[in-house]
């Protein structure tokens, strides 16, 4: 399938149209933002991880059954997938207490929780991605009510399937985030699961292996992306 015209540059992928209308060909980039842009910086090698961990994601998922975006992976950086309307709500789903969510309820990072929290994002860099319920989706008009019942009832099933996998690779999901979006009359899981949009911890030592090493100026970004890799495919 050729690459064609640039379409769109998002903070750490760019999309191009291809030959099929339907397709689009998705570029990953070294980019790394955070804070909603405020930090920005590079990691060296993150395009290419970032691709190859998602590959593995999206064909774990498939095979189980999960509809996603995700057609072929045609080179280190790059993936084809399915052309997509996305639905402006960004789906975090949480196992262990991080992030903004130990802020926001004022819980120790690492408590594990009783059971998935699901929350939703309103997706717009401009209002800084609030945190939005079922009311605002519906009167915002982002996505309709059997909509959101098939999202987040598919973003728990994705849940129980990656908690199986990632325990047998002793790694704890902490937390990730999804995206959706409409192709013809599917709703499909879109965007990337990396690193970049997941915390993902050593179960044995609680070692950071995500993007908060980062955010956090913690240093060892790029080892932690290579041993995800590593114990996710063996390569
Ligand atoms: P948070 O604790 O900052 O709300 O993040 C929850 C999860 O969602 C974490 O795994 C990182 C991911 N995430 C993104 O992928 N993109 C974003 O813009 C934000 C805010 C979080």
């Amino acid at each position: 399938m050729e690459k064609k015209d640039f379409l769109y540059q998002g903070k750490a992928k760019c999309i191009y149209k291809t030959d099929d209308p339907d397709v689009f060909l998705v570029e990953y980039r070294d980019d790394a933002t955070a804070y909603n842009g405020a930090k920005k910086g590079t990691i060296t090698g993150k395009g290419s991880l970032n691709n190859q961990i998602s590959t593995y994601f999206f064909e774990l998922l498939q095979n189980k059954g999960i509809p996603t975006h995700y057609v072929e992976y045609t080179g280190l950086n790059e993936m084809l997938v399915k052309s997509l309307d996305i639905i402006a709500v960004e789906v975090v789903v949480r196992n262990i207490a991080a992030g903004s969510l130990a802020r926001r309820l004022g819980m120790e990072e690492g408590t594990v929780l009783p059971g998935p929290v699901v929350e939703y994002y309103y997706k717009s860099d401009e209002l800084g991605d609030p945190l939005i319920n079922d009311d605002h989706i519906k009167i915002a008009g982002l996505a309709s009510k059997d909509e959101m019942q098939y999202i987040k009832e598919t973003a728990l099933k994705i849940n129980d399937i990656l908690i199986q996998d990632l325990n047998a690779k002793n790694l704890d999901l902490v937390d990730y985030k999804l995206e959706f979006g409409r192709h013809k009359s599917e709703i499909l899981l879109g965007d990337e699961i990396s690193p970049d949009t997941c915390r993902f911890w050593d179960k044995d030592t609680r070692e950071k292996l995500d993007k908060d090493r980062f955010r956090r100026d913690m240093g060892s970004v790029e080892d932690a992306y290579i041993e995800v890799r590593r114990r996710l495919t063996g390569k």
